[in-house]
């Protein structure tokens, strides 16, 4: 979710009021997600990085994410949305810990979608964490270090009960991925749109989708392979690890 701060800029208004028009977004992106049937859907609200930021911005994004929680959790309970986060949500000040633990609680039982707020998040600390707890269960005779695979290594990831990354989506034309799930897009479509998060609507959304649906995805097949299997089904890491483990469900 990028351009809040150009967005407002060119309207000659203070930073805060290019995040408040980007709330806006997120509400109507949700909705649009939830109702096209998304099944997840993550976004880029806080990173690890953005603790650099001056501190009247951090004051004014932190107070704006407890009045969106707030806000929003009566709408996720009725559009059947789970509330989840990922990142080193202890980083953040008690007062927004407190009301991110009331809306999971709240909305634990949603299944239509899980929205997911990254938040104090860096895809390279994610790494870096996930390999030091398995370091310690290696340490202290837990986890034997051959069974490490990928299955294993994921399960130390943030997004361990979240589906596979499918499309990526970067706003304001910047082309950078920027510490954002750098392990979990391998297989990922990525979108670029020139378009400034707070103007971002339904449509932008629904090309990407249309976009996202043209492109063939191989995942290191050949386009032959694909073409004899059921697409929809197919498209899956975890059939292609049975595959490669010499398990082929055909
Ligand atoms: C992204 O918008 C929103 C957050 C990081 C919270 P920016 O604040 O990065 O907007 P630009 O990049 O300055 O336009
Ligand atoms: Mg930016």
């Amino acid at each position: 979710m990028d351009g809040n701060g150009r967005w407002a800029k060119k309207r000659f208004l203070p930073r805060i009021a290019g995040h408040r028009a980007g709330v806006k977004t997120v509400d109507r992106i949700v909705s649009a997600s939830r109702s096209i049937g998304i099944k997840a859907l993550t976004l880029y609200a806080f990173s690890d990085e953005n603790w650099g930021r001056p501190s009247r911005e951090i004051t004014g994004l932190m107070r704006i994410l407890k009045e969106f929680l707030i806000k929003e959790t009566p709408r996720m309970l009725r559009e059947e949305i789970r509330f989840n986060t990922i990142g080193m949500v202890e980083d953040l000040p008690e007062f927004i810990q407190e009301v991110i633990q009331e809306s999971k609680e709240k909305t634990k039982d949603q299944g239509g979608m899980v929205l997911t707020l990254a938040l104090s998040y860096g895809a390279r600390r994610e790494i870096v964490e996930a390999a030091r707890k398995l370091a310690k269960k290696a340490a202290n005779g837990t986890l034997d270090p051959e069974q490490i695979d990928l299955g294993c290594f994921e399960s130390e990831l943030f997004t361990a009960d979240l589906p596979e990354l499918d499309l990526l989506i970067r706003t304001s034309g910047e082309y950078r991925i920027s510490n954002f799930l750098l392990y979990q897009i391998a297989y990922a479509e990525l979108y670029f749109t020139e378009t400034l998060w707070p103007d971002y609507v339904e449509k932008d959304l629904h090309e990407a989708i249309i976009e996202f649906g043209k492109r063939e995805r191989r995942f290191g097949l050949t386009g032959e392979q694909l073409k004899k299997k059921e697409k929809a089904s197919f498209f899956s890491m975890k059939r292609l690890r049975s595959w490669k483990a010499g398990k082929p469900d055909e």
